[in-house]
């Protein structure tokens, strides 16, 4: 029998305190809102469940590290270190950093979209959606009829509906579609999991009308988690290597690393092997890219 609660196995050494106002002083701040939470500060907020993101405490080691670590104006040994360590768990040639997953969005996206192409996801996180958007695109949601239905249990609600998404390509026409984005897990349907044979069957779409294929990552780790738990054939392998199968099958991520790798703030951009791709990433990211050699 699998113990309903596993005891956490750390010391948590950090307290930030908090408030808690009165329930009129809520209710006025959710008003002087216009209730929109998205405009409450955070500090009249005792319990905030907008999100989970960059709210983790770090672990000693990844303080430690940034004691050790060497901020550099550049050339530092943390940035060196980041994107091997990156390049190890995805199996990528390329890595730029940046400060978090919107901004990896804004860098990557008007370099595949513009007005008149679309982006096709099995759903897309709000700021990916304004990112499309802003770079001139319309964003399409794809995502399986099951993911809709609260009732029922299925095991990948969080996967793209390949049928659609077959006949959205032949609608709008290969040409117009930019990119196609896997999402996973699925943020917007509640964080469902993404199975690896739906991430293989829509890479292999991709190929066929050589569209590009980018991972949206930000709960890459948790949707490997339910594959080896979920998905016939998986569960011998390890997290790592289901990490580096469903990488294998894209071309680019983007990623907050606000989520599964539990930093308080950071994102990634990897490009698989498209050094053109990865050199206008680097120009848009860091504008005297071009003056350094691409390793
Ligand atoms: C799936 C997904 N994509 C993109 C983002 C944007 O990342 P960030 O909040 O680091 O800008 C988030 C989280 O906010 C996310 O969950």
């Amino acid at each position: 029998m699998k113990p309903k609660y596993y005891a956490e196995p750390f010391k948590i050494k950090m307290v930030e305190p908090i408030r808690v106002l009165t329930a009129e002083e809520r209710l006025e701040k959710i008003k002087a809102a216009n209730y929109n939470l998205f405009y409450l500060d955070s500090e009249d907020v005792y319990i905030d469940l907008l999100s989970d993101s960059g709210t983790g405490a770090m672990s000693t080691a990844q303080w430690a590290g940034m004691m050790t670590g060497d901020k550099a104006y550049s050339g530092s040994k943390g940035y060196k270190k980041l994107v091997e360590i990156a390049q190890d768990i995805f199996g990528y040639k390329y890595i730029q950093p940046v400060h978090q997953g919107r901004a990896a969005e804004k860098v990557v996206l008007p370099l595949l979209l513009g007005p008149g192409k679309y982006a096709i996801s099995n759903m897309h996180f709000d700021t990916t959606r304004a990112h499309v958007e802003i770079a001139g695109g319309r964003a399409i949601d794809c995502v399986v009829a099951e993911a809709l239905d609260t009732e029922t249990y299925s095991p990948f609600k969080g996967n793209m509906d390949i049928d659609k998404l077959k006949s959205l390509i032949e609608e709008y026409g290969a040409e117009n579609i930019g990119v196609i984005i896997m999402t996973i897990t699925n943020n917007s349907a509640g964080g469902q999991p993404v199975s690896m044979k739906n991430i293989r069957e829509t890479a292999d779409i991709a190929d066929k009308y050589n569209i590009p294929l980018l991972i949206d990552a930000a709960r890459f780790a948790e949707n490997a988690y339910f594959i080896k738990e979920r998905e016939a054939g998986y569960k011998d392998k390890s997290i790592r290597e289901i990490v580096r199968e469903i990488f294998s099958y894209a071309k680019i991520f983007t990623m907050s690393s606000k989520k599964d790798a539990l930093v308080n703030i950071g994102g990634l951009i990897g490009v698989r092997d498209d050094r053109g791709l990865f050199e206008q990433i680097k120009l848009r990211t860091i504008p005297t890219a071009k003056l350094e050699p691409i390793r």
